[in-house]
């Protein structure tokens, strides 16, 4: 079988760029869990629901059909038939996305949903418990990291302009999120302790890209 390759860490240390140059690079299908949070805290938004509690978040899951379809770069993303790819992107689908991530039943749900996009191997599966709650089996576990400060900045840099869009903003945002998917209860975001460790602070894209190929190289 192929590998699985996954990828951790958090928000905007630069995993999604990751993961899809190893995708393209070694062949494999790139899937962003991410975008399945977001995609069911938007229609959480839609419907008005409270974000804190579980119980109906879970039943909204049951009857939504979340679909991820690998594009060369990143994910397309379908909600019961409707592409939300960039409606999912945007600032309010990104805050209630880490609140609902929090819900330990809701988070057993979309677990499950990944196992088997992912069961047949051959896939580079971003998030933030891939490694330690996905496939802790996985053959291959990248924890990319970066300091806040630089996270946020990347970040801001790459947003399309705001006006009042300020980089300040996009690093409390970023630290909230943060906060929050590394002080839950249910699989908090953490590296597994067999992950690879890659600090990006100090290094360029093509040297984080070029490490973390020979990383998957190593497993053939
Ligand atoms: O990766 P992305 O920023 O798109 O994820 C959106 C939110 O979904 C994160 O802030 C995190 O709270 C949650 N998430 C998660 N577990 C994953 C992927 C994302 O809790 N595997």
């Amino acid at each position: 079988m192929q590998p699985v390759v996954a990828i951790d860490g958090p928000a905007g240390a630069g995993k999604s760029t990751l993961a899809a140059h190893l995708a393209r690079r070694f062949g494999f299908l790139n899937l962003e869990t991410g975008a399945m949070y977001r995609a069911l805290a938007l229609k959480a938004i839609e419907q008005d629901l409270d974000f804190d509690e579980e119980a109906p978040l879970l039943e909204l899951a049951h009857y939504t059909k979340i679909a991820l379809e690998p594009q060369r770069e990143g994910n397309r993303v379908l909600v019961d038939g409707i592409d939300v790819s960039r409606r999912i992107r945007d600032t309010d689908v990104t805050q209630a996305a880490s609140k609902v991530s929090v819900h330990p039943h809701l988070r057993a749900w979309m677990v499950d949903q990944q196992r088997a996009l992912g069961e047949k191997g051959g896939v580079v599966m971003e998030g933030r418990d891939i490694g330690t709650a996905v496939f802790p089996d996985a053959e291959v576990k990248i924890f990319l990291d970066a300091a806040p400060e630089v996270r946020g900045n990347r970040r801001y840099r790459q947003a399309e302009p705001v006006p009042q869009v300020t980089e300040e903003a996009i690093l409390k945002e970023l630290k909230e999120r943060d906060y929050r998917d590394r002080n839950r209860a249910e699989s908090p975001l953490r590296p597994a302790e067999d992950a690879v460790i890659l600090d990006s602070t100090s290094m360029t894209l093509e040297q984080v890209l070029a490490r973390a190929e020979d990383i998957v190289r190593a497993h053939f």
